[in-house]
Order: C-alpha cells, then structure tokens, then sequence
C-alpha cells in the first residue's frame, strides 16, 4: 500500500481553478519534489494534503486512510511555506506547544521537545525567545514543530527558499538526515534544490502534473545531443546569417539563438559536428566556441517554466 495517495485533486478559489485534477502515490520512505514555478499550486496541494484546505473534489489517503480521519492527521507534519511563530515564546515552549496539538501530555511533549531540538541543532537555543532567532533558526524551528509527533509523512512548503546560503546548506543537511527516517514531500521552484536532496520530481504547472519519476531516469530521457555554436560578429552579418541556416538541416531538431551563440538540438551528432566544421573552415567563418554536450533536465524545466 502506498504511503500517500492522491486521486484526481481538484480545487477551485471562485472561478479560478487552482489545482486541476492531479493525482499521484508516494511509496514508504524517500524524499519527492514537488517542483514548479509561481502559482503552479504547490501550496494549494499540500495545504489540501495536510488537511488545512479542503478539496473541491478529489481524494488523499495516507496508509489507505482518509485525512479527515484524526489519526491519519496526527501522521503529517507540515511546515507551512511562511511560518509564523510567537516570538514571545521560546523554541522549547513552542515546539511543547506543538505537540501538546498532536494529543502528546506534558511530560511526554517535553521530552520529544528536547530530542527534536537537539537533532535540529537548536538544543542551545532552545530556552532563547523566537523573536532573537535568525531566518535560518526559525526554519528549523519549523522542522522541530513539524517533527516533534515522528509523523509518518512530511510535507514542507518551499523549506529553504527564505534561506540565505548557509542556513540554506544548515536545512538540506537536516533534511538528508530526515529522508532516512521518514517520507518527506517537499515543494520547490528549484529543480537544483530537488536533485540534491530528493529522488523523485513531480513537476507542476497551472495546477497540472506536467512530468513526474525518478530524477535519475528523468534526466536520461530528456538528454539529448546539443551543440553549442558561438561566432564572432561580422559587419556584414555573415556568421549570424550561416548559424541561421542551421534551421534547415535535416540533422537539426531544434535551433535556439541567443545572441551571436547557437544551441542545437541534433539528432546525429557524429553528422552535425562534421557538417558544420566543414563548412566553417570552407567559407572561413569566425568560430569562437564550438562545444558539444548533452541537454539535461535543467532545459527541459526552463521551458516547461517559460512556456
Ligand atoms: N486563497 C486563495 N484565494 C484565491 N486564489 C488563490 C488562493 N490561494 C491560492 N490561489 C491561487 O491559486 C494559484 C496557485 O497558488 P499557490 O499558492 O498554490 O501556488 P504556488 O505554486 O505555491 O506558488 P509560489 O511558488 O508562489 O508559492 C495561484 O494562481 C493563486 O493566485
Ligand atoms: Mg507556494
């Protein structure tokens, strides 16, 4: 049985469709992205998952069970994407606070309190108010108050877009120690951030699942031979003219111009790369990089995100 499931979710905000009909299952353990650009609906989604949103139409289960049931929302953590906290609090008698909302009594959540802070790493800062904490402390406050109650599924919204580098490095770190204990979906406009830490990408768009699998077999499929062409400009607009024509060429499946720079997608590279460096040297044109590669997920996200 999967740990999570998503059927057919859809919700509506008046006329405006936010989410559009997705559906898709997590297996126990491991870590999946939730990945797309601005209101793709990432927030929506988990909203919708830890039970804080309810659904237009659709369903989630976790272990097989509805989320309106107590006990399986007792199973989630979640870290909302802009947390807010009372600063007057201090990071223990919050995450106390936090437990003590999963049913825990006092004597059990303060224990849990003290264990979680110390994985998190604010064991030391844990009797100092909120309001003294840096972006980065307040994010792994987050984390503690999401974990305190060993959820069984882990929803965080963008965990590590508010961070600057090094509480951005503090919190994947976490997080690659947290993958090995639970199942964690997080969501994130950086397929960067999603390759390092998660090995699954679900990819969002308009509230619709536009890819999703494994990171590792994604990445084969959408690799294909890419030739880099750069020129130096001409006065008469030759060399620009000749990276033009690659348009035509039957071993050319797609030209992108940038500028004096040519990116082509070839079908046969073996071809492409003896066609044109013939041709360069016949009509003596200004090369100044020629560079063959691969194209990665990276281009294939871009446009996924600008299209
Ligand atoms: N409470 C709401 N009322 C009306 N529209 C909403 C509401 N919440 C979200 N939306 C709309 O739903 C769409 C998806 O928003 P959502 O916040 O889920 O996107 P997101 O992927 O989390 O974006 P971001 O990367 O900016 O956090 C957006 O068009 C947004 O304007
Ligand atoms: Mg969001």
């Amino acid at each position: 049985m999967s740990r999570l499931s998503v059927t057919q979710l859809i919700k509506k905000f008046g006329t405006r469709t936010a989410v559009k009909g997705i559906s898709f299952e997590l297996e126990e353990g491991g870590c999946t992205a939730l990945l797309g650009p601005n209101g793709a609906g990432k927030t929506t989604t988990l909203r919708m998952l830890a039970g804080l949103l309810s659904p237009t139409s659709g369903s989630v289960a976790i272990d097989g069970k509805g989320t309106s049931e107590i006990a399986s929302r007792n199973q989630i953590g979640y870290l909302p994407q802009h947390p807010s906290f009372y600063g007057w609090m201090t990071g223990k008698e919050y995450v106390v606070y936090a437990a003590g909302l999963s049913g825990m009594n006092g004597k059990q959540a303060s224990a849990e309190a003290d264990m979680i802070l110390e994985k998190v790493g604010l064991k030391d800062a844990a009797r100092r108010r909120i309001s003294g904490y840096s972006g980065g402390m307040k994010q792994r406050l987050g984390l503690a108050q999401a974990l305190v109650h060993r959820p069984r599924l882990l929803l965080l919204d963008e965990p590590v877009s508010a961070l600057d580098p090094l509480g951005r490095r503090e919190v994947m770190d976490l997080l690659q120690q947290l993958r090995q204990e639970t199942t964690i979906l997080l969501s994130t406009h950086v397929l960067h951030d999603a390759e390092e830490v998660c090995d699954r990408i679900i990819m969002l768009r308009n509230g619709e699942i536009v890819e999703q699998g494994n990171i590792s077999e994604l990445s084969s499929k959408y690799r294909q031979p890419l030739l880099t062409i750069q020129v130096e400009r001409d006065p008469e607009g030759r060399a620009l003219a000749w990276l033009q024509s690659f348009r035509q060429r039957s071993f050319v499946k797609e030209l992108e111009l940038r500028g004096d720079t040519a990116l082509l997608t070839v079908s046969d590279m073996g071809t492409a790369r003896e066609v044109i460096l013939q041709e360069a040297g016949n009509q003596v044109m200004p090369l100044l990089r020629f560079e063959a590669g691969a194209t990665s997920l990276e281009e294939m996200f871009m446009k996924v995100v600008s299209s």
